[in-house]
């Protein structure tokens, strides 16, 4: 299957020599909450991307979103241009400017532009917007697949113009994910953070597969509720609606304790109304042991507690569990499941740390994205 990729990875970098090349980075770096920049790790990944394609002497046009409120990338930028000085950032979302500036570049130099979103017409995929930015280049790169699942002028618009590849971090997204779409079994997910709605597709087809299923988080609230346990004032997603077939499935498995807003423990039938809950217990934690030991492959993606708020006993230990697995292959993924790696220093035990969230659950629920499929179908 990866096969069909193969051709649309970059073997050799001299076919990009002085040619002008749109290169769409996934540069959306974590906000701390002093507006800071959080963890460069997704800028750090691309680094050794960036400095080959200007040594190769591509003139390099970098787009990227960042934040979700319409925030300047230049704070990005700057950590970027810090690094790689040849990189320099163009303010301003004026076509006819930045093609002015595009005009100037000597081979080996690299422009980021402002945030991709603040582009109007990006996130809508407005034809003339995307014909816009494919102007600019003459060939295209997509190094983003943690945004490949968006369907915005950037990573499905540009790729109708231009020559399309995919780049380094995307291939490695691809290889490594590509594998968990028939996972070596017995293989367990682990999937935890809200929106359920978003995760049914995925759990439905991993139970299909005889593949087990841990739903943690604010996500198994929707599971007690709809088989008719008390959950209190617990956070519920009123979109989802899980069917039968999966709501009772076998291989469907649900904390059988949690901790709630209080710090008190309880078993799931012992819940009552006002309770919040906020973690998994170390009943639930102890079960898992068991099945991550069992498993051949083990996959994370989502914290299984409201782990920001000091609530981090479940996620921690399951992390430290699969991290410590002596056997099988473990993958995570997901920005918040990294950050709490990351402080663990766990990382480096992981068989594949993906840079992806949603775009992870999306591709291991469909086989494909829609990132990808522009690509593969380019001009
Ligand atoms: C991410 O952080 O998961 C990616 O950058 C995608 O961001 P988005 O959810 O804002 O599209």
């Amino acid at each position: 299957m990866i096969n069909n990729y193969e051709k649309f990875f970059i073997k050799d970098f001299q076919i990009l020599k002085d040619k002008r090349v749109i290169v769409r980075l996934d540069l959306n770096l974590p906000i701390n909450n002093d507006g800071g920049i959080g963890d460069t790790s997704r800028l750090d990944e691309i680094i050794p991307f960036l400095k080959e394609l200007s040594f190769s002497s591509a003139k390099i046009i970098i787009l990227s979103h960042f934040g979700s409120k319409g925030e300047s990338i230049e704070s990005v930028a700057n950590i970027l241009s810090s690094r790689l000085p040849f990189i320099k950032f163009i303010s301003g979302t004026d076509f006819n400017f930045i093609k002015g500036k595009i005009n100037e570049m000597k081979s080996g130099d690299a422009l980021i532009l402002e945030n991709v979103r603040l582009f109007p017409g990006e996130t809508e995929n407005v034809e003339s917007v995307a014909r816009n930015f494919a102007s600019f280049g003459e060939v295209y790169i997509n190094d983003a697949f943690s945004v490949s699942h968006r369907e915005h002028s950037s990573i499905v618009g540009i790729p109708k113009y231009l020559l399309s590849f995919f780049g380094p971090t995307f291939e490695k997204e691809l290889i490594n994910l590509s594998k968990l779409l028939t996972p070596n079994k017995p293989a367990l997910l682990i999937l935890g953070g809200a929106k359920i709605s978003t995760k049914i597709d995925l759990i439905k087809r991993y139970l299909d597969q005889d593949v087990k299923v841990f739903v943690g988080g604010a996500l198994a609230n929707n599971i007690f509720k709809q088989r008719g346990v008390e959950v209190g004032d617990s956070l519920v997603d009123t979109k989802a609606n899980l069917i039968a077939s999966v709501l009772f499935h076998s291989n469907l498995i649900v904390p059988t304790d949690v901790v709630l807003s209080n710090n008190e423990e309880r078993l799931i039938n012992e819940l009552k109304k006002g309770d919040t809950i906020v973690d998994c217990g170390k009943e639930t934690v102890e079960e898992l042991k068991k099945i991550i030991e069992e498993s051949n492959t083990v996959i994370m993606n989502g914290p299984v507690g409201l782990y920001e708020e000091g609530f981090n006993f479940g996620t921690e230990s399951i992390l430290t569990l699969i991290a410590n697995k002596k056997n099988g292959t473990t993958f995570i993924g997901g920005g918040d499941t990294l950050v709490v790696a990351k402080g663990l220093d766990i990382l480096k035990r992981f068989s594949y740390v993906s840079l992806s969230g949603g775009a992870m659950l999306k591709y291991l629920a469909e086989g494909t994205l829609v990132g990808i499929d522009a690509v593969t179908n380019a001009k």
